[in-house]
This record gives C-alpha cells, sequence and structure tokens, in this order.
C-alpha cells in the first residue's frame, strides 16, 4: 500500500516535471493551460470586463499616480520594466549574503520603494500591490518566460530553489492530505467552496479577491491555499513560497499576461 502510494507519487512528481520541461504544445495537461479568468462565473468575468467598475483597476490608476512621484526619477519608462513581471522572481545575492535568493516582483518594489524612505513596506501594503498591479497592467499581452541565471554558482543554486518549488508541488499537506498538484492538475473544473478549481497558472496577478475585500500578491493567494487544506501556513515571503512562484511561472511559460484580476 505505501509502496503504491509512493509510486503514484513518484508518478505525478514526473507528470509534473514533465509540465516544466516540455513547452506550450506539449505538455500532458494541454488541454486546461487556462488562466484563472476562464474559472469566474458570469457575474464576476462581468465585472473583470467592466473598466468603470472593476476594482482592480483602481489600484491600477493608484499604481501610476505612485509611480510618478517614487519611481520615474530612477526608471524614466515605467514600460522597460514590465518585462520584470513575466520575469520574476529572479534570482539574486545581496552583497551581505553567502547566498542568493528569490526576489518575485513585490519583494523588488518593496526594495526599490525603501532606497528613498529608508523603511522597507510589507509586500501587501497598498503602495506596493497599487504598483505591482500598474506593472502587471503593463505587460499585459507579454509571454511569460523567467530569467535563468547563466553563470554557474547561480545557476545551481536556481535549480535547487526551482526542484524545491516541484517538490512542494506534489507533496501532500494538511489535515485534507492534499498536494497542490492533486486539485490544479487533477480536479481542474470541479467547484471546491463556491469556487471552480482553476489549473493554477500565474498569468494574473495581483488579484482583487472580494472575500478578501482587496488586492492580494501570489504570495498571500499561496498562503490561502496551504490555508484551505489545513496545513500550517508559511510565513510572508518564506522561500518555500518563491521557489513553488518559479515552479509556478516556469509551469505558466509562453502563456499570455493578463494583468491583474478579480477573484471571488
Ligand atoms: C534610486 C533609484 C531607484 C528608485 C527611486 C527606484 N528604483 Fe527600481 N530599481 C533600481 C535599481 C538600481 C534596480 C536594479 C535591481 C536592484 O539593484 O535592485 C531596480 C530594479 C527595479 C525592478 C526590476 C527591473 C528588472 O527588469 O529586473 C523593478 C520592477 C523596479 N525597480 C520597480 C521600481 C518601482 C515600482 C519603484 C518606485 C517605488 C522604483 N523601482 C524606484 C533603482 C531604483
Ligand atoms: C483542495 C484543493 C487545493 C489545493 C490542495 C491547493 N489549491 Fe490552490 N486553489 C484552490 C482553489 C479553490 C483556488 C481558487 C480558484 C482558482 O483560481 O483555482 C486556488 C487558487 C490557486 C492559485 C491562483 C490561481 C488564479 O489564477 O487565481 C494558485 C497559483 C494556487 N492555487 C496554487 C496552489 C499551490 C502552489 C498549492 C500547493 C501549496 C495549492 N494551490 C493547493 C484549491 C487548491
Amino acid at each position: 500500500m505505501h509502496y503504491i502510494n509512493r509510486l503514484t507519487q513518484v508518478g505525478v512528481f514526473i507528470i509534473a516535471w514533465l509540465a516544466v520541461l516540455g513547452h506550450a504544445q506539449n505538455t500532458p495537461n494541454s488541454h486546461v493551460r487556462q488562466s484563472g479568468s476562464a474559472f469566474l462565473s458570469s457575474d464576476l468575468l462581468n465585472l473583470q470586463n467592466d473598466e468603470f467598475t472593476n476594482p482592480a483597476l483602481l489600484w491600477v490608476d493608484r499604481g501610476e499616480a505612485l509611480w510618478l512621484n517614487n519611481c520615474a526619477q530612477c526608471h524614466p519608462k515605467a514600460l522597460a520594466l514590465a518585462s520584470a513581471v513575466v520575469a520574476y522572481p529572479i534570482w539574486r545575492k545581496p552583497l551581505d549574503r553567502a547566498n542568493g535568493k528569490l526576489v518575485n516582483l513585490e519583494d523588488q518594489i518593496a526594495s526599490c520603494i525603501s532606497r528613498n524612505t529608508r523603511t522597507q513596506p510589507n509586500i501587501e501594503s497598498n503602495e506596493v500591490l497599487s504598483l505591482s498591479a500598474y506593472l502587471s497592467s503593463l505587460a499585459k499581452g507579454l509571454k511569460v518566460r523567467v530569467t535563468q541565471p547563466s553563470e554557474t554558482f547561480a545557476k545551481q543554486e536556481w535549480q535547487a530553489f526551482l526542484d524545491r518549488g516541484a517538490y512542494l508541488y506534489t507533496t501532500r499537506i494538511g489535515r485534507m492530505n492534499l498536494s497542490c498538484t492533486q486539485c490544479h492538475d487533477g480536479k481542474v473544473g470541479v467547484a471546491l467552496r463556491a469556487e471552480l478549481i482553476s489549473p493554477g497558472f500565474l498569468t494574473e496577478f495581483p488579484i482583487y479577491r472580494q472575500s478578501w475585500q482587496t488586492l492580494g500578491s501570489t504570495d498571500r493567494r499561496l498562503r490561502a491555499c496551504y490555508s484551505g487544506v489545513q496545513a500550517s501556513i508559511p510565513a510572508q515571503a518564506h522561500p518555500d513560497l518563491r521557489s513553488l512562484e518559479l515552479f509556478l511561472k516556469i509551469r505558466s511559460e509562453g502563456m499570455t499576461w493578463e494583468g491583474p484580476s478579480i477573484r471571488r
């Protein structure tokens, strides 16, 4: 019994890896390469498509205003940063550390804000999320394509993060004893607490979630999934969350970025 369980896990692991190694056309899950919006109720989809009442767009406007005052001095063209939206998280080694880490878009924005203010805001602060929504809206239409480091040491560390992400994606957790893949590959389209499970691609973040009454980043969404299966929730910005984000982003490679989105 145990052995069979192990075997299934290995199978799922290999499938997840094929999804990572293959590209759009030849992954085993190519029939479900749909973004989260494809699984919204018609009410939410209407809200999302209405440029006057879509709450996520308010955040984009706020982000644009913040941009002009806080960012334009160093980055004259916001559009030049849109490529970071589809390429992050990236590997980076801070000067004061022996090892590198993965930095996602909100980490980068928070760290850039601190260049002028000296204090680093929380990644779920209104300021960071507005700027994230603004950059995300500028990246609409770009293809997801993660940046891989080229230097050997960086490459090895990056690969270790990616392996960790793949491992986490396929490992059962929580009181529900479920892995990410069991829901996001195995139960796509199935209803769970009034939501339809999507394949969990990263093409539409940050999201305005009605149940949060605010915008939230990928980091927060992933923690919500840990909570959903009643597992212990990683701390905000935990390296495991960044490893998962890298894994998911690579799994979404080749898909079109759609900007910030609405969720239930
Ligand atoms: C004082 C100059 C400065 C200011 C002000 C600044 N940045 Fe940056 N930004 C940088 C530098 C330098 C980098 C290169 C990466 C690094 O060193 O962190 C960067 C990198 C970035 C990147 C990643 C670009 C890429 O292609 O990888 C993003 C996104 C970004 N900044 C967003 C912002 C936002 C949003 C603001 C406004 C809150 C801002 N920056 C303000 C200097 C600045
Ligand atoms: C019990 C099933 C279940 C498990 C297990 C689960 N999730 Fe989710 N997840 C959901 C539901 C439901 C949603 C909200 C609807 C949707 O967009 O898929 C969601 C949303 C997401 C989204 C956002 C998709 C979007 O476009 O808004 C991502 C990314 C995600 N999950 C990743 C993960 C990861 C990574 C794990 C493992 C740590 C995980 N999920 C585990 C059910 C699950």
